[in-house]
């Protein structure tokens, strides 16, 4: 028998051996991982909605099961939740996609992996508003492209300029990341900002890449800006959105991403040699919740900014940390650069002393270092008692 030569790590892919795995899905797994073995650490590392999907929703789907929506539907989206989700961005975001326009994906998160293998490639760079979500840059990577970072200034709020955007641009740009309301940063672009990024894009000639996953979840009367409706701007946006904040439906995976025919075409390809399509009965779930009474995204906002005034109130009152109030989405990212700690030092700390898990901002891009993240989408006597904790492993101000 020939003698084994060759080890594992020859085997594997360079592109995916150097992406790094999920930093909040590890931070989430940790704190899991300790709850089995009996210790009470509360997670706020996860980006999921504290709420069960509403009553319709969940009934809906199972009508469908029942009914035998149980077999293979159109790679691209069932005719139904493409209609329903032309209709919605008309109505609530003034774009006007065709159904053809629209490819409905399992998540939000795969829409932009599909996306991005179907338009990066090596050569290629992508710009990233820094900090960031954390999986864009591996998806750029395991494209085969390069992340730029945009890296945004924690002293001047993390606000986007035209400096910093021609800065970071390079010859290889073919494209940019914008994100808002922000995961991490819970910022929320302004008009002039967002001005900015459609000078910059039409400019360079690149596209936008908008992932408004928590547009909904928007604070103080802020408006939400959907980047494609801008002059200009419909035929190079990819717009990214999906159920899984607004509706409390993480676990079902339903997103979608619209744009140019030309676009969606090549991105339905991946999905078709890939996952083929989203989930039958999810997808007419879907339908019901963009059909239904929006009510209830009201009543989860509502508990989210009462506990964002609760976390940041708290928050400011701890030594070394200083908390800016979020305008949208449902994180805190408090400035704890006083502490003179690494971010990586401070989860840790957080989690041995504390015991409460957070993300390390340096997981966001150098420009989140100092910093880290909590999740508010969890009950206020988990905040109350996260904070209490907090402060007493760093002390009180
Ligand atoms: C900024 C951002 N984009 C996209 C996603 C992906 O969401 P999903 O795949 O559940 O639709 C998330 C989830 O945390 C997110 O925070």
């Amino acid at each position: 028998m020939q003698e084994k030569r060759r080890d594992v790590a020859d085997f594997l892919a360079e592109r995916v051996k150097s992406a790094s795995p999920s930093p909040t899905v590890a931070v989430s797994n940790k704190a899991r991982e300790l709850k089995a073995q009996g210790i009470d650490v509360i997670d706020l590392g996860g980006g999921d909605p504290d709420f069960i999907t509403p009553e319709n929703i969940r009934l809906a789907a199972t009508e469908a099961m029942n009914a035998g929506d149980t077999h293979y539907v159109a790679s691209n989206g069932t005719p139904a939740l493409k209609k329903a989700l032309a209709k919605k961005l008309l109505d609530d975001n003034q774009l006007e996609y065709d159904p053809a326009e629209i490819l409905v994906t399992p998540g939000g998160k795969q829409a932009l992996f599909a996306s991005m293998l179907a338009t990066v490639e090596e050569g290629v760079d992508v710009l990233l508003l820094e900090p960031a979500w954390v999986s864009y840059v591996s998806m750029v990577e395991i494209a085969g492209g390069r992340a730029v970072p945009v890296s945004l200034d924690p002293d001047d709020n993390f606000r986007v300029t035209p400096e910093l955007l021609e800065a970071a641009v390079t010859p290889a740009t073919r494209g940019m990341v914008v994100n808002s309301p922000s995961n991490p940063t819970g910022r929320v672009l302004t008009l002039d900002e967002i001005n900015t990024i459609c000078e910059f894009a039409i400019e360079h000639d690149i596209i936008i890449y908008t992932d408004e996953m928590y547009e909904k979840i928007i604070y103080d009367g802020r408006k939400h800006y959907s980047i494609a409706t801008f002059p200009g701007m419909w035929d190079r946006t990819l717009t990214f959105n999906g159920l899984s904040k607004a509706y409390a439906m993480t676990g079902w995976r339903l997103g979608y991403v619209a744009g140019p025919k030309p676009f969606i075409d090549e991105i339905a390809k991946v999905q078709s040699h890939s996952v083929t399509h989203a989930t039958s009965f999810v997808q007419a779930a879907a339908v019901q919740a963009l059909a239904g009474s929006q009510d209830f995204i009201a009543e989860m906002v509502t508990a989210w900014d009462r506990r964002r005034h609760m976390v940041t109130n708290g928050l400011n009152r701890v030594k070394g940390i200083r908390c800016p109030l979020p305008e949208g989405a449902f994180y805190a990212f408090p400035d704890a650069r006083e502490t003179g700690l690494s971010s990586v030092d401070l989860g840790a700390k957080l989690l041995q002393d504390a015991r409460v898990a957070v993300t390390p901002g340096i997981a966001f891009g150098q420009s989140g270092e100092g910093h880290f993240r909590i999740s508010f989408a969890t009950a206020d006597d988990l905040l109350e008692e996260s904070i209490q904790r907090i402060g007493d492993a760093l002390g009180w101000r």
